[in-house]
């Protein structure tokens, strides 16, 4: 997925803030149906989202950032890229800026919690934790500044005096973030205090940048109007609103709110269509029925144990059954899809021979397919290989094409790196050939055996540095990062 934009304005914008469970896909996309401009997903803590593996579900055409224990700890998709910001807990900015690079080909921003303050989050310096170690604030945001192309923001809770609150703000300025949420409570404060608007107020009249406000839910904001009416209360550029909508999404239609029922008719939908885990599914629920709990749709409720049975509860089972046979027979149809007729080779009109294909962890890290190449080439008696890499300045992302015998090779997927698609390019190659890839299990003693008779020497040959260009990257349609004559091949 690639964003077009890479600024996202945070003037007068109707947000749905973080909320831990809460803020899952089918609620983000529920807001922005009903009028939200900006979407944040729950805090996601860092060192938790380093361990992911960022995969395209193509049964459900998201992107999913998935645990080694195989759950689904992000879920996004295309319809709410450009509006959804990241968050995350963190109290340190190298893991801080792994995890924005992680994500951010996939959201629209990243946001620091420093207001947080539960101990899921305060626990290791995190959240509101933060608030006492301005220094820490001030390098995880100026590093995150620096290292994202996405806008960094950060939410906060007031001081225990106005003073210091502004000299925090003013410093947090100054490390470049696009926008700064404020949740106007301080950090023992609970929900049943008043939110302060004055101080919400005195900061949006400091800072230059614009004030996200935050905190109005109940007292201040029951429905639609009463949102511009805190905006106005507070002298903020935007409103972000979290237990109001978490009652009822609909708070974000300018028509007035909608009937709880249709509302969560609507949610169960999404939930269904993303698969969301009916745990997940059932605790939104119950946050939107509240009182009516004891009430026989919510008995059902409370006893359902499956994504059908809440279906049932609500008279869906039919949608239920419905989508579960259409994500059934698109889950059939990718499974009954060969390797060999998705990557069948195909010559295009430039004469370069393309196919859709990674270098992924069907791959041996030790015998790469440029290895099998250069190998081949050379018992063929064949000049070396040749790379040739351009990156495409909108997204970053590389693609290399591969001269070998004088025939072009390129595979149709961008990838991260440089080495990734020169990978890629020579798997072209030698699939198109019938050649040995390296996929694990394939067996090249050849090359076993000169690795074991040479371990110093790099069997892809000599090393160079990768070179972009970052001046240029926003001009050229291409950045042609050098030919590799050389053969700049690295090993893996
Ligand atoms: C269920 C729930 C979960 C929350 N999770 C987060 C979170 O993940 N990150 C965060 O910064 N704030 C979190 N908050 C705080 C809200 O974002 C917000 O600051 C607070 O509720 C005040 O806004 P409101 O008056 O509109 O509810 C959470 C609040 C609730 C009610």
């Amino acid at each position: 997925m690639i964003v077009n934009s890479l600024s996202l304005c945070y003037h007068n914008k109707l947000i749905l803030a973080p909320m831990v469970r809460v803020g899952t896909l089918p609620m983000r996309l529920l807001a922005l149906d009903y009028g939200a401009d900006i979407v944040y997903c729950e805090e996601l803590i860092d060192l938790k989202m380093l361990q992911c593996k960022r995969v395209v579900n193509e049964v459900l055409s998201t992107v999913d950032f998935v645990a080694p224990d195989d759950r689904v700890v992000f879920r996004t998709c295309e319809r709410e890229q450009s509006r959804v910001i990241f968050q995350m807990g963190t109290s340190d900015a190298e893991r801080a800026l792994a995890v924005a690079r992680l994500v951010e080909n996939d959201v629209a921003g990243i946001d620091v919690n420093m207001g947080c303050p539960k101990e899921y989050s305060t626990k290791g310096g995190m959240g509101a934790a933060l608030l006492s170690d301005p220094d820490k604030i001030e390098k995880i945001l100026s590093t995150l500044v620096k290292g994202t192309r996405r806008p960094v923001t950060c939410k906060i809770r007031i001081l225990p005096s106005l003073e210091d609150t502004l000299s925090l703000v003013k410093r947090i300025e100054r490390t470049g973030i696009a926008a700064i949420a404020v949740h106007g409570r301080k950090r023992e404060e609970r929900p049943q205090h008043p939110v302060s608007c004055e101080a919400i107020k005195a900061i949006a009249e400091t800072l230059s940048i614009p004030v996200i406000a935050n905190g109005g839910s109940h007292d201040h904001i029951q429905e639609y109007l009463d949102i511009e009416d805190f905006r106005q209360a507070t002298a903020a550029s935007s409103v972000m609103v979290a237990r109001a909508a978490m009652w009822n999404p609909s708070i974000f239609l300018k028509e007035g709110l909608r009937p709880l029922e249709e509302v969560m008719k609507k949610y169960i939908r999404y939930a269904v269509q993303y698969d969301n885990h009916y745990t997940n599914t059932k605790y939104c629920l119950c946050q939107m029925l509240r009182e009516q709990l004891e009430s026989p749709q919510g008995k059902l409720l409370h006893a359902a144990q499956s994504s059908q049975e809440i279906c049932e509860a609500f008279g869906l089972g039919a949608f239920y059954e419905e989508t579960a046979r259409e994500l059934d027979t698109r889950r059939a149809k990718l499974l009954a899809r060969t390797p060999e007729a998705v990557e069948e080779p195909a010559e295009d009109t430039s004469g370069i021979i393309k196919m859709a294909v990674k270098f992924d962890r069907a791959y041996s890290p030790q015998v790469t397919p440029k290895m099998c190449l250069l190998e081949w080439c050379r018992r063929e008696k064949l000049a070396q290989p040749v790379y040739e890499t351009v990156q495409r300045p909108l997204d970053r992302l590389f693609c290399s094409v591969v001269t070998v015998a004088e025939q072009k090779y390129q595979s149709t997927l961008w990838d991260k790196s440089k080495k990734l698609a020169e990978q890629a390019a020579a798997i072209v190659c030698l699939r198109s050939q019938g050649l040995p890839e390296g996929r694990l299990g394939e067996e090249s003693p050849s090359l076993h055996k000169r690795k074991r008779e040479a371990p110093d020497q790099d069997p892809e040959g000599p090393r160079v540095q990768e070179s972009a260009v970052p001046g240029e990257l926003c001009k050229k349609p291409f950045v042609a990062l050098g030919s590799g004559k050389d053969s700049p091949l690295e090993g893996w």
